[in-house]
């Protein structure tokens, strides 16, 4: 175990402020306290999306944990997330307002088993999303996210075996785009396969005029349907600059948020999953946990703190920093 929470102080006495307009200020009081900067992913509930100094996609958010002078980073996300963070800034504080927000994909990926496949698989090159554990990062030659996982397996020469993990609908995606034969991990995204064919089906015979966008985690038969296929920033700058004025989103709904921001005359829907739930649309259970409450919580306490063994971490950082150097 090589994550996890530094002892929790007794917050019993602490009483969060009582409505959310409080809430809101309290916290950016205390980000001022604590020179702490909030990095929020794109899947965040829109009232944490508004108070964050930066929202972006995960090579985005990683970017702007490495350049960031804040001591504390509040990681408004899911734990490789704000593991992500912590990889990339060993002296600084890293809070996840909860620890227990975690990723199907990074689940699908233990350490134990991913080392035995990787006992199976000599000799190749291993390339992992960056949605997996530290320890899987540490295992691992080079990182990618859905931004640059294409440009990442082309950086690799030609001759070399490569092994992309740990999802198998990204990696497929890049093995058609890249024409590269790759070993695919067996992991899914279980919102991104949730979204349902015959509802999407359905809304593209309703709106003929829609133009699909999706995200690399959606299985093939959701992009073969696709217009455009990209990380949740590609989605959203696609949004803003095609002439086009419906688009159905078949990623996690809360992006919905910066899209209507970005293009409020344009009519956005979002991909419906097999799953009834109150949004209608394909949501991270993981992403929804934190709260404006547990936000505020997480910098009044410096608690729940991300944790890594530093030979976990100093060898996840080379295999980040490969990533990051090729932009
Ligand atoms: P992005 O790379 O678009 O941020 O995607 C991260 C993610 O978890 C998608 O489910
Ligand atoms: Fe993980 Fe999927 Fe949630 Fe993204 S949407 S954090 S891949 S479970």
């Amino acid at each position: 175990m090589t994550t996890g929470t530094v002892d929790a102080p007794q917050v019993g006495t602490l009483v969060p402020p009582a409505s959310d307009h409080e809430l809101v200020a309290a916290i950016h009081q205390l980000k001022k306290e604590r020179n702490a900067v909030i990095l929020a992913h794109y899947y965040q509930q829109p009232e944490i999306q508004e108070l964050a100094d930066f929202v972006g996609d995960s090579l985005a958010l990683a970017q702007a944990a490495d350049k960031t002078g804040a001591e504390t980073i509040l990681f408004a996300g899911v734990h490789f997330m704000a593991e992500t963070a912590k990889i990339l800034n060993p002296g600084r504080k890293v809070v996840l307002p909860d620890l227990s927000a975690g990723c199907s994909l990074a689940d699908s990926a233990p350490p134990d088993k991913f080392r035995a496949f990787l006992d199976q698989h000599p000799d190749h090159v291993v390339v992992s999303y960056i949605n997996c554990s530290a320890e899987v990062k540490a295992m691992s030659d080079i990182i990618c996210t859905s931004s640059n996982a294409v440009r990442v397996v082309r950086s690799i020469p030609e001759d070399r075996k490569v092994i992309f993990a740990p999802d198998k609908h990204l990696g497929a995606y890049v093995q058609r785009v890249t024409g590269r034969p790759l070993v695919l991990w067996d992991g899914v995204c279980e919102v991104h396969v949730d979204i349902s064919i015959d509802k999407l089906k359905f809304l593209l015979g309703k709106y003929p005029e829609a133009k699909l966008v999706a995200h690399p985690e959606c299985p093939q038969h959701i992009l073969d349907e696709a217009d455009h296929v990209g990380s949740t920033s590609s989605l959203l700058s696609f949004v803003q600059n095609d002439p086009g004025t419906t688009f159905i989103v078949a990623t996690e709904g809360g992006i919905l948020h910066k899209m209507r921001q970005a293009v409020p005359g344009k009519n956005l829907i979002p991909a419906p999953a097999n799953a009834e739930n109150s949004c209608a649309c394909a949501e991270c259970p993981y992403m929804k946990m934190n709260t404006l409450e547990k936000v505020w919580s997480a910098l009044a306490t410096g608690q729940p703190e991300i944790v890594l063994e530093e030979s976990v971490r100093a060898r996840a950082e080379v295999a980040l920093r490969r990533m990051m150097a090729l932009g």
